[in-house]
C-alpha cells in the first residue's frame, strides 16, 4: 500500500528522494537498469500476468516487510511497453500483516473473466480473477467455515472490477480447491501454484497445478472459476531432480502454422536445474491437450537413463550385494561393513536415474554418515572417466576424486538433487599414469551425503539430457506467460534468481530482479518442436544513439580491448565457427563489465570443441555470498546453415543474458561487479576466428526516461 513513491519519481518529482524512506534512486550499485525490479524488499515469482485493456500487469510474490522471503503478498506493477515499469499498491497484502499473519498469498495467476461466468461483475464492470495458493500458518477456521491445518497450502480466487489494481478475496468460500485428490491427501503442505486460463472448444476454464514432492500436475476444470472438478493428472517425466512448481500450460503454433498448434507446458524444478547449475530451474514438455489431459510428444520426453558409449569398459557399476570391501573398494569411516543400495532409503527422497539395481549412497545412518570408499589402483587408457553423481555440492566434502600419486587431479560433487546425472573427466593428458578413485563424504549437514554409480572408462564424454531446457543458467525460475495476448504472441517473464542463494545477493534496498521479457515460440530444429526465445523490450526507447558496430575478416588469437563500454548494453556478436581437431580450448567471445585490470570480468562466448556456448562468471565481482556461484554455464548451441554462430548479450548492472543462435539456447545469470567495470575486450583462444561481426549498444535507464 506504501509503494506509491516511485510513481511520484516517475513523474518527476525528484523531491521525495530526499524525504521519504521509501525512496528509491534506482541508481543503486547493483540496480537493474531495464530489468523490472521493486523499488526496495524481497521480491519472488512473477504472478498473474495478464494483458488488459493496453496495460501488461506484473504481479509478484513479495515481502512488504524486508529483504528476505517472507509475510508473502502479491506485488503489482504495469507498464505499456514491457520496458517502463510502473509501481502500483500492493495486491494481496499478507492477511493479518504485520502482527500476526493467518495467510499468505503464494503464486498463481489472473484472467480477465469478460463473460462474468464468475459472477463478479457488476455495473457493467469486468471481472479480473486471480487465483492463487493460500498458504495457512496456523491450524483456523476460515469465514467460509473451512478448516484447514497448519502449513496447508490450498487453492483460492480473489476478484478486481477495476481492471486490478485493488482486490477483493471470495471469503464466501475459499479456498476453492481446499484439499488435493483423496489419493493425494498426504500432499496437503506440497500443493501449489495454480495457472489458469480459458479453454474456448470446451467454454471451460482450466487450473494446472502441482503437486510438488511427486512431481505432477494436476489438471482441473472449471465453469465459473468458483466450482472446480479434477479433471487428469500429468508426470513424473523428465527431469525430477527437485519439487515441480510454478506449471504453466499454452498453446503455440509451431513454425508459425496455425494449423500445427502444440500446447507447451513449463515446469520450475527446485533443485535440480539444468546440467551444471545449483538450485531452480525451468524445463518444458511439449505436447497435446483435449481440454481435460495433456499429453507429451513422444521426442519431448528423455528416458532418464542414458547408458553409456558403447566402448566403455565398466569400472564399477555396484550391482554387488557384498559389503565395499568384497566388492574391492577399501572403506574407512561409517563405510565399513556397509553395501550398496538401492535408490530407496528411509529418510531420504528417492534416489533416481542409476543403472542396475544398486549405487553408492551414503545416506545410510541419514546425513551423519562418514567415511571414504578408495578403489584399486588402475592404468587410464582412455580418454574419459565417465560416472553417474548427484548428491551434496561440496568439492572437498561430498565428492568424488581421482587421485594419482596421492594428489587430487579431478574433483566432481553433486548439485544438491537426488537425481543422478552423468559427469566426465577428460584423462586423454593422463594416460598411462596408474590412478585411485576415491568417493568421500565427510560432511553431516544437509545434503551431506553422496550418491555415485556406473563409474567407467570410455573414448567418449557422456553427457545426460534429461529435459528440454528454458534456460541453462542458474537465474531463471519461476517463469509464466501472459494471459490476454493472441495465440501467436507468447510473453514470458522468470524470476532471475535462484533458491540457492536467492537471499544471499549483495543487493539493498530491494532482493531480485525479473528477466527480460520473452517472446516465445515453436520452431522446427533437427525434427523436433523447439522453444525460441526473443528478448522484447521496446529498445529503440532505451538505446542510446551512437553505439559501437565494427567487423574483421579474422580477429588474430590473443585479445582485443574494446576500453570502457558501459554497464547497460545490448550486444551483438557473430562469428564463424571453428574446425576442431586439436586439443586445448578454442574459443572466442567477448569480456564484459571487466576492470581495467581484468580482476573482475564475465566472460561471453563460445567453445568450438563442445559446441557451446558459456557465461563465466567465477571472477564477476563480488562472489563470495555464496560457494555455488562462482562458476561457468554451458549450453548448447550449434552454427547455422551459413557455419555462423551469433550471440545476443544483454548486459544490465547485475546481470548477463545471453541469447544464442535464433534464440533456442538461453543463459540467464546474475553478476555483482564494482561500479569501475565497465571494460569490454574479445577473446580469441587456440586460432584466430573468422568472419567476425561486434555491436555494441548502450542502454538507458528505463527508470528516468
Ligand atoms: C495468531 O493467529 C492465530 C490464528 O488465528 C491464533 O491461533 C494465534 O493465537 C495468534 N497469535 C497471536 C500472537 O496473536
Ligand atoms: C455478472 O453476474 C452477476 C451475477 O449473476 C450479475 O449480478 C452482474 O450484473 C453481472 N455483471 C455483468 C457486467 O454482466
Ligand atoms: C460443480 O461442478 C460439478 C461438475 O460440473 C457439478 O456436478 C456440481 O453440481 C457443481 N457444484 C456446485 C456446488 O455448483
Ligand atoms: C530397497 O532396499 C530396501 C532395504 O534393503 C528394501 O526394503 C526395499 O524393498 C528396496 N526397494 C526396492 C525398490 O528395491
Ligand atoms: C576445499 O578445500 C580447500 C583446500 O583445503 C579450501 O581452500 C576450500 O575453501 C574448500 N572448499 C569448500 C567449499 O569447503
Ligand atoms: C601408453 O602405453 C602404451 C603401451 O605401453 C604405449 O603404446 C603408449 O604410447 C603410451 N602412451 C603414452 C601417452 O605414453
Ligand atoms: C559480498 O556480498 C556479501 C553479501 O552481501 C557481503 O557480506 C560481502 O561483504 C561482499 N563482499 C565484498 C567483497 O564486497
Amino acid at each position: 500500500m506504501v509503494i506509491q513513491v516511485l510513481k511520484a519519481l516517475l513523474l518527476g518529482l525528484g523531491a521525495f528522494q530526499a524525504v521519504s524512506a521509501e525512496s528509491s534512486t534506482y541508481t543503486e550499485l547493483y540496480r537493474p537498469q531495464y530489468h523490472f525490479t521493486p523499488p526496495k524488499n524481497w521480491m519472488n515469482d512473477p504472478n498473474g500476468l495478464l494483458y488488459h485493456k493496453g496495460i501488461y500487469h506484473l504481479f509478484y510474490q513479495y515481502n512488504p516487510g524486508g529483504t528476505t522471503w517472507g509475510a508473502i503478498s502479491w506485488g503489482h506493477a504495469t507498464s505499456r511497453d514491457l520496458t517502463h515499469w510502473e509501481q502500483q499498491p500492493i495486491a494481496l497484502l499478507a492477511r493479518g500483516y504485520p502482527n500476526n499473519i493467518t495467510e499468505m498469498f503464494f503464486s498463481g495467476s489472473a484472467v480477465a473473466d469478460v463473460d462474468n461466468t464468475s459472477g463478479f461483475g457488476h455495473s457493467g464492470k469486468t471481472p479480473l480473477v486471480a487465483m492463487y495458493t493460500s498458504y495457512y500458518p496456523y491450524a483456523q477456521t476460515l469465514p467460509s467455515g473451512k478448516k484447514v491445518q497448519a502449513n496447508q497450502q490450498a487453492q483460492s480466487i480473489a476478484y478486481s472490477l477495476d481492471d486490478g489494481t485493488t482486490w477483493t478475496t471470495y471469503d464466501k468460500a475459499n479456498p476453492v480447491i481446499l484439499d488435493p485428490p483423496a489419493q493425494y491427501s498426504d500432499q496437503i503442505l506440497n500443493f501449489r501454484d495454480p495457472n489458469i486460463f480459458w479453454y474456448k472448444p470446451t467454454k471451460k476454464w482450466i487450473a494446472v497445478l502441482s503437486l510438488a514432492e511427486l512431481h505432477k500436475l494436476l489438471i482441473y476444470t472449471s465453469k465459473d472459476l468458483k466450482n472446480w472438478t479434477l479433471a487428469s493428472e500429468f508426470g513424473p517425466v523428465n527431469a525430477v531432480g527437485g519439487v515441480w512448481e510454478c506449471p504453466n500450460l499454452f498453446p503455440m503454433s509451431v513454425d508459425g502454422d496455425d494449423n500445427n498448434v502444440k500446447w507447451f507446458a513449463m515446469i520450475g524444478l527446485n533443485p535440480g536445474g539444468p546440467p551444471g547449475t545449483i538450485g531452480s530451474g525451468t524445463q518444458y514438455v511439449v505436447g497435446n491437450f483435449d481440454g481435460a489431459t495433456f499429453t507429451a510428444d513422444a521426442d519431448s520426453l528423455f528416458s532418464g537413463t542414458t547408458l553409456p558409449p558403447s566402448d566403455s569398459i565398466i569400472f564399477a557399476d555396484f550391482e554387488g550385494t557384498e559389503t565395499f570391501a568384497d566388492l574391492d573398494w577399501t572403506p574407512t569411516g561409517d563405510l565399513i561393513n556397509q553395501s550398496p543400495t538401492n535408490g530407496t532409503v528411509p529418510g531420504q527422497n528417492p534416489v533416481t536415474g542409476y543403472l542396475g539395481k544398486r549405487l553408492v549412497n551414503t545416506f545410510l545412518n541419514g546425513d551423519a554418515t562418514t567415511g571414504t570408499l578408495t578403489s584399486k589402483p588402475f592404468t587410464i587408457a582412455k580418454r574419459y572417466i565417465n560416472f553417474l553423481i548427484s548428491g551434496g555440492y561440496n568439492l572437498n566434502d561430498t565428492a568424488i576424486h581421482l587421485k594419482i600419486d596421492g594428489q587430487i587431479i579431478r574433483s566432481a560433487t553433486g548439485t544438491n538433487s537426488e537425481n543422478l546425472v552423468w559427469q566426465s573427466w577428460d584423462v586423454s593428458s593422463l594416460q598411462n599414469h596408474t590412478a585411485v578413485i576415491q568417493i568421500v563424504d565427510s560432511a553431516t549437514g544437509g545434503w551431506g551425503h553422496i550418491n555415485v554409480d556406473e563409474i567407467s572408462f570410455s573414448d567418449s564424454a557422456v553427457r545426460s539430457q534429461v529435459a528440454n531446457w528454458v534456460d541453462w543458467g542458474p537465474d531463471f525460475y519461476a517463469a509464466q506467460a501472459y494471459n490476454g495476448l493472441a495465440l501467436e504472441k507468447r510473453l514470458a517473464i522468470g524470476w532471475m534468481n535462484n533458491w540457492q542463494y536467492g537471499g544471499l545477493i549483495p543487493t539493498t534496498p530491494w532482493r531480485s530482479a525479473m528477466s527480460i521479457p520473452r517472446e516465445f515460440s515453436l520452431t522446427t530444429i533437427n525434427g523436433k518442436a523447439t522453444l525460441v526465445q526473443a528478448p522484447t523490450e521496446s529498445w529503440g526507447s532505451i538505446m542510446s544513439g551512437k553505439g559501437l558496430d565494427r567487423s574483421f575478416l579474422s580477429v588474430d588469437e590473443g585479445t582485443k580491448s574494446i576500453g570502457s563500454v558501459g554497464k547497460a548494453l545490448k550486444i551483438k556478436l557473430s562469428f564463424s565457427d571453428r574446425d576442431t581437431a586439436a586439443a586445448g580450448l578454442s574459443q572466442f567471445g567477448i569480456i564484459v563489465r571487466a576492470t581495467p585490470d581484468l580482476k573482475q570480468q564475465t566472460r561471453v562466448g563460445y567453445d568450438f570443441a563442445t559446441k557451446e556456448v558459456f557465461i563465466d562468471r567465477s571472477r564477476s565481482g563480488n562472489v563470495s555470498f555464496d560457494s555455488t556461484f562462482p562458476d561457468t554455464y554451458h549450453a548448447p548451441l550449434a552454427s547455422n546453415a551459413r557455419g555462423q554462430i551469433t550471440l545476443q548479450i544483454y548486459v544490465d548492472w547485475s546481470s548477463v543474458e545471453v541469447f544464442g543462435g535464433q534464440g533456442e539456447t538461453t543463459i540467464s545469470t546474475q553478476i555483482f561487479p564494482s561500479n569501475g567495470a565497465t571494460n569490454a575486450e574479445i577473446f580469441s583462444i587456440g586460432g584466430n576466428t573468422k568472419n567476425v561481426h561486434v555491436e555494441i549498444n548502450k542502454i538507458i535507464s528505463t527508470w528516468d526516461n
